[in-house]
C-alpha cells in the first residue's frame, strides 16, 4: 500500500518538483519582511511584534502567513564554520519558536556571496551548513539574495549558484520556500522554477514612491505565462502604510500586485499601523483574487495613455479587472467587455468597496483619481 502511494505520488509530481518545491507556495507567498521599514536595524523584538500584530490585527485571518527576517541578522561563523546571529538577534531557536507558536511561519535570508548586500556574513562556501543551520532553527522560507555573488561567479553560473542551496535544502529533507533574489537578471522567470525557486524577484529593488512602485509594477506585463502555482513573479515586497504614497496611490499598488499574483509581503511597522493601511493590507475580497486558486498572473488588456486596464481570469469563471488611473488629474476608464473575452450583459461588483454595481452590456466606465485604481469582478 505504502509502495503503492508513493508510486502515485511520483506519477503526479511535476518535472523537476523536489522536496524544495513540493506543496508550498500554491499560492503567492504572503506574509510580512522587515527591510522595506527596519532595513538593517531590525531585531528579534520587531519580528516579535510583527508576529504578534498579525496574529491579532486580522491579517493572520486574511492569509498573512510567514514573518520574514531580511538582511542584518548575521553575526560572526564560530569555529567549526556555523553562522551565528548578531545580538540584535539573541536566540533564534527561541524567536522562531515565538512565531511558530502564534501559528504563523519565519523566514530568513542570506546571499551565495562572501557578504550579503548589507554587508553580512553570506553563505559562499558554507552552503550545505547554512541550509541545515536554518532547517535546525525551523525557518520555514529562504530569501537568496545575489548581492557579493557578483564578485565569485559570472552572470551566467547564476543557475548552478541558486541549484546548489536548492540542493542543500532538498538534502535536509524539509519543505521550505526557496525565494530568489537577484532582480530580474538574466531572465531568471524562465529558469527560476528549474533551480527550485517558489519565486523570483522580477526587478530591482522597490522604494516608497508612486513612480518607481507603478514602473515596476505596470513593468510586469509580457511575464506572465512564466507564473502559477509553486513558482511566482515577486515585482518585489509591499510598500503600504510606509507613508511615501497617498491612498490612492496604495490602493493602485494593491489591486496591481494582487492582479499580478505578486507574493505579498507586507514592508511597514505592523505595530504601529493607522486602521487605514490595516484596511488597505487585509481587504479580503481583493486578497481573494491575489490567492485564487487558478493562479494565473494579471496581464493587460487595454491602454490609453496613462490609463490602463488589467485583467486576470478567476478560478470561478468570473474575470478581476483593474482600471488605472496612472495620469496627474482624475479621468474616466472604461473596461469593454470584448477586450476581456465577454458579450451581453455582465454583472460587475467592487471589490474594494464590497458593492454589486448592476449589469452592464458592452463597457463599464467609472471616474478614477489621479494615480488611483478600482478593482472589479465581472461575470
Ligand atoms: C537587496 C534586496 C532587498 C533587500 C536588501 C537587503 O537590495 O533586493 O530586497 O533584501 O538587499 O540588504
Amino acid at each position: 500500500m505504502k509502495i503503492f502511494t508513493l508510486f502515485v505520488f511520483l506519477m503526479a509530481a511535476p518535472v523537476g518538483a523536489s522536496a524544495v518545491d513540493s506543496g508550498v507556495a500554491t499560492t503567492p507567498p504572503m506574509g510580512w519582511n522587515s527591510w522595506n521599514h527596519f532595513a538593517c536595524k531590525v531585531t528579534a523584538n520587531d519580528v516579535r511584534s510583527a508576529a504578534d500584530a498579525i496574529a491579532s490585527n486580522g491579517m493572520k485571518d486574511a492569509g498573512y502567513t510567514y514573518v520574514n527576517i531580511d538582511d542584518c541578522w548575521q553575526g560572526t561563523r564560530d569555529e567549526r564554520g556555523r553562522i551565528r546571529p548578531n545580538q540584535k538577534f539573541p536566540d533564534m531557536k527561541a524567536l522562531v519558536d515565538y512565531v511558530h507558536a502564534k501559528g504563523l511561519k519565519i523566514g530568513i535570508y542570506s546571499s551565495p556571496g562572501p557578504k550579503t548586500c548589507a554587508g553580512y556574513e553570506g553563505s559562499y562556501g558554507h552552503e550545505e551548513q547554512d541550509a541545515q543551520q536554518y532547517i535546525d532553527w525551523g525557518f520555514d522560507y529562504l530569501k537568496y539574495d545575489w548581492c557579493s555573488a557578483e564578485k565569485v561567479y559570472q552572470r551566467s553560473q547564476m543557475q548552478e549558484v541558486y541549484n546548489k542551496m536548492h540542493d542543500a535544502l532538498a538534502r535536509t529533507g524539509r519543505p521550505i520556500v526557496f525565494s530568489l533574489c537577484q532582480y530580474g537578471f538574466a531572465r531568471v522567470w524562465q529558469w527560476g522554477t528549474a533551480v527550485g525557486g517558489n519565486l523570483w524577484r522580477t526587478t530591482g529593488d522597490i522604494s516608497d514612491h508612486f513612480d518607481r512602485m507603478s514602473v515596476i509594477g505596470f513593468d510586469q506585463n509580457g511575464l506572465e505565462s512564466f507564473a502559477g502555482p509553486g513558482h511566482w513573479n515577486d515585482p518585489d515586497m509591499l510598500e503600504v502604510g510606509n507613508g511615501g504614497m497617498n491612498h490612492d496611490e496604495y490602493t493602485t499598488h494593491m489591486s496591481l500586485w494582487v492582479l499580478l499574483a505578486a507574493p505579498l509581503l507586507a514592508g511597514n511597522d505592523l505595530a504601529k499601523m493607522t486602521p487605514e493601511t490595516l484596511d488597505l493590507l487585509t481587504n479580503k475580497e481583493v486578497i481573494a483574487v491575489d490567492q485564487d486558486a487558478k493562479g494565473v498572473q494579471g496581464r493587460r488588456v487595454a491602454q490609453e495613455g496613462p490609463l490602463e486596464v488589467w485583467a486576470k481570469p478567476l478560478a470561478d469563471g468570473g474575470i478581476a479587472v483593474g482600471l488605472f488611473n496612472r495620469g496627474e488629474s482624475a479621468n474616466p476608464v472604461t473596461i469593454r467587455f470584448q477586450d476581456i473575452g465577454m458579450q451581453g450583459a455582465v454583472k460587475v461588483r467592487n471589490l474594494w468597496m464590497h458593492k454589486d454595481l448592476g449589469s452592464f452590456n458592452g463597457s463599464y466606465t467609472t471616474e478614477i483619481p489621479r494615480h488611483g485604481a478600482v478593482l472589479i469582478k465581472i461575470q
